[in-house]
This record gives C-alpha cells, structure tokens and sequence, in this order.
C-alpha cells in the first residue's frame, strides 16, 4: 500500500474507493453508510494486521506434526465511540478472536475538544497488538487523547484506522504519537472553522444512527 509523505498508509484500492464514494454520497441513508462503512473496515484489516507479531507453535495434521504460524499475543480493537463501533463488525467478521475495548468521546461542538465519558479497556493491553478504530481524524484532538487513554492503559503496539483523515489531524498525531502508524482509505483537503473534513461526509456518528437533526 502507498505510504503518503505524511507517512500515513493510504489504500489505494478500487473495492475501497467505490464504498467510500457511496459512504461520501450525502444522499446515501444510514442503511447503506453503515454497510458501506463495515465493509471498507474488513477490506483494510488485511493490511493494518500485515505485520503483527506472529509465534511458531507445532500442530498434528492427520498425517504427521508440522510447525505452523499463529499471531502472538492477544489482538484488542478499540473503536471510539460513537462512530468507530461502525466498523467494529466487519473487523471482527475476519478476526473473531479479538478482544473489544470501548473510548466514548465526544467534541464539544464550540472548542473541538475532547470530552471522555468512557473507559472500557482490558487490564493487560500490553499483551499484544491494540487497534484503534475511529472513521474521522479531523483536528486529531479525539484520536490523540484517546492514543493517551491507551497508553495510559499500559498499550505498548498501537496502530490506527480510519477512514478519512485530513493534514491538521495527522500533523497533530505525528507530533503528539509520532510512533503510532495511522492507515486511512483517504486524505481529504482540510478542516473548515467548524471543524468539519471537507470533501469529507459530514458527522459520521449522525449519518450511522440517523441522528442528523
Ligand atoms: C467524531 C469522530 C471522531 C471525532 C473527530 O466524533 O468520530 O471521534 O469526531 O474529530 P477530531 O479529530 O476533531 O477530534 P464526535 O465527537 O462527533 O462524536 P460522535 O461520534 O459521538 O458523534
Ligand atoms: N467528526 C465528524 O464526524 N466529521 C467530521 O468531518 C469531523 C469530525
């Protein structure tokens, strides 16, 4: 996959950019955003998993003992509340064995910054790789503190997805978490002053729920 100057791991891929143009589509009901938006999330998995930590164990086929390949460690996802859990399903669709964290954050709407009103973490999140799931990086302020939450957590390997990310959110976490990889299906221009990605998709939580007022 290409890695942007930014260093985020952009996809470049037909599948993914046909269902984020549906996704994008302001036409599109909460129906169609909220499949669209689980199916991107289980095409990016393959590649946000590429490179987790792997052991060898041995295993009895029914014809000898052979060595074989499993992932080292246990896998936790942790969507930020409310929009990340819209990708939650297509994640755990191809990797059911993972454990779920929850963050709830929310933006206050007049200062863009951060309210946590959730911390739903398992104790031993140094135990292998953590996912962080949110569709939106706009300022970066949630995705930073909620990166903080997690390592306040003890999370050692963190790695975030998202679905649309723009230049102000991404220089924030390079600056604030330079050691966190960041995958997205696309980079959009800016934020405007309210704090909105544009082209971006609107408020991603309202178009899932249906609670656009
Ligand atoms: C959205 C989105 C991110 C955040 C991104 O959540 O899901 O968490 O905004 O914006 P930022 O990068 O400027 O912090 P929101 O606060 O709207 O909560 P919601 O999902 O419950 O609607
Ligand atoms: N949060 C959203 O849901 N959408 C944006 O464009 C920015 C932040």
């Amino acid at each position: 996959m290409p890695t942007h100057e930014s260093g985020v791991i952009v996809f470049d891929h037909p599948l993914i950019a046909h269902k984020l143009a549906t996704i994008r589509d302001k036409h599109s009901g909460h129906r169609t955003f909220r499949a669209a938006l689980d199916q991107i999330a289980g095409l990016m998995v393959y590649e946000v998993t590429r490179e987790l930590p792997m052991r060898e164990i041995e295993i009895e086929t029914p014809m000898t003992t052979t060595r074989c390949r499993v992932l080292a460690g246990a896998i936790t996802i942790v969507p930020v509340l409310r929009a990340g859990l819209g990708m939650i399903d297509g994640i755990l669709d191809v990797m059911p064995e993972a454990r779920v964290g929850h963050l709830g954050l929310a933006r206050d709407e007049q200062t863009l910054e951060p309210h946590a009103y959730l911390n739903k973490l398992p104790r031993d999140l140094d135990d292998g790789p953590v996912i962080l799931v949110d569709p939106m990086l706009a300022t970066g302020g949630s995705a930073s503190a909620a990166l903080t939450m997690l390592r306040q957590a003890g999370a050692s390997d963190v790695r975030m997805i998202c679905l649309v990310a723009a230049p102000e959110g991404i220089d924030r976490l390079r600056r604030e978490h330079p050691d966190v990889k960041i995958y997205a299906a696309a980079l959009d221009d800016c934020i405007d002053e309210h704090g909105y990605i544009i082209p971006g998709l609107g408020d991603a939580g309202d178009r899932m729920y249906g609670t656009v007022e």
